[in-house]
């Protein structure tokens, strides 16, 4: 299990654990965190498991893949530090990652 920070739509934070070897838009999504739809179920064509990803986490992650570059391109609201959630596997190395859920588009 790990943890995970998460900063709501709302500003509220959260505190959610989660199993490894599971990606962080399964683990936000089965907490209910809004804003994480995740239509395509983690196949990288939908965008709707945006995150910000905070505190330097970003240099610890996979680079992105073409799709999910793509994809992140034609957010309204994205940032240097987006994400899409999907595309991080969660392992131990994680625990305690800190992301933010991007606004509404
Ligand atoms: S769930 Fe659709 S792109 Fe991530």
């Amino acid at each position: 299990m790990i943890t995970i920070n998460v900063t709501t739509r709302d500003g509220d934070t959260s505190i959610i654990e989660a199993d490894t070897g599971q990606s962080l838009m399964e683990a936000l999504r089965n907490e209910d965190i809004e804003g994480i739809d995740a239509f395509c179920g983690g196949s990288c064509a939908c965008a709707t498991c945006h995150v910000y990803m905070d505190d330097g986490w970003l240099s610890k992650l996979k680079e992105q893949e073409e799709d999910e570059c793509d994809l992140l391109d034609d957010s309204d609201v994205q940032q240097g530090n987006s994400r899409l959630s999907c595309q991080i596997h969660l392992t131990n190395a994680l625990n305690n990652i800190t992301v933010t859920i991007p606004p509404e588009e």
